[in-house]
């Protein structure tokens, strides 16, 4: 067992270890020994002891910025639609904000999204889900702020936040361990690295799925990569279970107006989904997507997905394995 085995076992990524200890201070100090880089607060948390290592991760967060004299910034990346996302420059976190509107296609209300990460807190994460702790009312200095990050708070999150003197509180936010988005990661990753993340990226697709879960905006702005090269899932706005889905074939075009047609020219559902259509907006080059195809083609049908379905309804329980070995 190496350290990367042990360490992705006892992740943000897994759910909470339900084991009943009489003192988990003992556990965490004999984790410590063998994960020297894993905080006690992450520790405590992946022992159950949610409270503990979230009033440890904040306390993290205020002692490195006081350390640092850092302002947090956006979250390199993507901006998001449905939240707002900023970081410290040399710190291991991400800090989510709702915004007070979604743009379009967004159709989802602040409640449904909140719904979607408590479902992500409750569920199996299987290795391949962030932990999103969920905080109220923490207050920072504003002037910890970065200009811009501080307008687009003020001015688009105004329903999270409250404004008092020289401090800015918020009154919902998540936080989550900072992780590289696998759009950026893949713009500067040599062959080898980028040959992984990809394999790993359709391996976090069907462990989720082995878990019930549909991650539902599968752009790869959507994952991320931790320290260890794992593939990692992290905006959960339109996440849903696998069984509530409906796994469409792409129906074939009968007459040449249909061809033709710019939009779809048969009726589409709100929970249909067309697996064939993935591979054209994930946006890998030509030499990773045909790695892709190679490796997971399967994803891309919808057989896969209904087979998966039936698997699930009859009540089996899928193994997730959690250590992969790359085809190559
Ligand atoms: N844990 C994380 N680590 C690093 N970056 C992150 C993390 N979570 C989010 N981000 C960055 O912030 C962006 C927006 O986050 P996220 O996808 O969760 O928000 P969203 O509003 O739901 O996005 P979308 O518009 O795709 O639905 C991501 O594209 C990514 O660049
Ligand atoms: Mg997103």
């Amino acid at each position: 067992m190496s350290v990367t085995d042990v360490s992705i076992l006892f992740s943000y990524t897994r759910s909470y270890f339900q084991v009943d200890l009489e003192a988990v201070s003992d556990a965490v100090v004999y984790l410590k020994t063998l994960l020297p880089h894993k905080t006690e607060g992450e520790l405590f948390t992946v022992l159950g002891r949610a409270k503990q290592g979230k009033t440890d991760r904040f306390r993290n967060l205020l002692q490195h910025q006081e350390k640092y004299n850092e302002q947090f910034i956006h979250a390199p990346g993507e901006k998001g639609l449905v939240m707002i996302v900023f970081t410290l420059p040399t710190h291991d976190i991400v800090i989510k904000i709702i915004r007070d509107k979604f743009a379009p296609p967004k159709s989802v209300s602040r409640n449904d999204v909140m719904a979607r990460y408590k479902q992500v807190f409750e569920h199996d994460r299987a290795g391949r889900l962030a932990d999103a702790q969920e905080f109220q009312y923490l207050k920072f200095d504003r002037n910890h702020f970065e200009a811009s990050l501080l307008e687009e708070l003020t001015s688009e999150a105004r329903e999270a936040i409250l404004i008092e003197s020289d401090n800015i509180i918020f009154k919902h936010c998540y936080i989550e361990r900072r992780l590289t988005p696998l759009n950026l990661f893949l713009q500067t990753a040599d062959q080898t690295a980028a040959k992984k993340a990809v394999y790993d990226y359709g391996q976090a697709i069907r462990d989720l799925a082995l878990s019930n879960i549909f991650p539902g905006d599968l752009l790869l702005k959507n994952f991320g990569v931790s320290v260890r090269g794992r593939v990692i899932f992290y905006d959960y706005d339109e996440l849903c279970m696998v069984t509530d889905c409906n796994f469409r074939d792409l129906p074939s075009a009968s007459t040449e107006e249909e061809e033709l047609h710019p939009d779809a020219w048969f009726y589409v559902a709100e929970n249909d989904i067309f697996p064939e259509q993935f591979i054209s907006f994930l946006g890998f080059n030509e030499e990773l997507c045909q790695l892709f195809m190679h490796w997971h083609k399967e994803i891309l049908t919808a057989a896969y997905w209904r087979n998966l379905q039936a698997r699930h309804r009859l009540g089996e329980v899928l193994d997730v394995v959690p250590y992969h070995h790359y085809p190559f």
